[in-house]
C-alpha cells in the first residue's frame, strides 16, 4: 500500500513538471510568433532587439501599449505575455532577433 502511495506522488509531481515545462515553452513559443506576426509591420525587430535586457516587465508593457496605440493588433494577453517574455533575464525570444 505504501508503495502505491509513494508512486502515485512521483508520478503526480512528474505531471506536474511536464505540464510546467510545457506551459513556460508554449508562452515563449507564443511570444515569437506574436513578435514575429505583429510587431513586423511598421519597423523590422532590430528595434525591439536593441532594447532586450533594457527593460523591465513594466517597461515593456508600457512599450507594447504604446505599439497597441499606433495600431499593433494585440489583445490584452498577448500584451501581458510579450511583456515577460521579453524582460525575462535570458529571454527566450532572443532566437528571433539571430
Ligand atoms: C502600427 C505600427 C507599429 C506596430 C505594429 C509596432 N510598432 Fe513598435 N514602433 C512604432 C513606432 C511608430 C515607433 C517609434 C515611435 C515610438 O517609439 O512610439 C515604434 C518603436 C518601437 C520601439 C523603440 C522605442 C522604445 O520605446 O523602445 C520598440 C522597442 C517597439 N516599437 C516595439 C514593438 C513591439 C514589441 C511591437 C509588437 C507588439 C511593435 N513595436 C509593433 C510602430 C509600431
Amino acid at each position: 500500500m505504501k508503495t502505491i502511495k509513494r508512486l502515485s506522488i512521483i508520478i503526480f509531481i512528474a505531471l506536474f513538471l511536464t505540464s510546467v515545462h510545457s506551459f513556460t515553452s508554449q508562452a515563449a513559443g507564443n511570444c515569437d510568433y506574436t513578435l514575429k506576426t505583429k510587431c513586423t509591420t511598421c519597423h523590422n525587430l532590430g528595434r525591439i532587439c536593441r532594447k532586450l535586457g533594457k527593460k523591465n516587465k513594466s517597461k515593456w508593457a508600457k512599450t507594447i501599449k504604446r505599439m497597441v496605440h499606433h495600431g499593433a493588433p494585440l489583445n490584452k494577453n498577448e500584451v501581458k505575455e510579450l511583456a515577460t517574455c521579453l524582460a525575462e533575464e535570458n529571454a527566450s525570444v532572443k532566437g528571433v532577433c539571430k
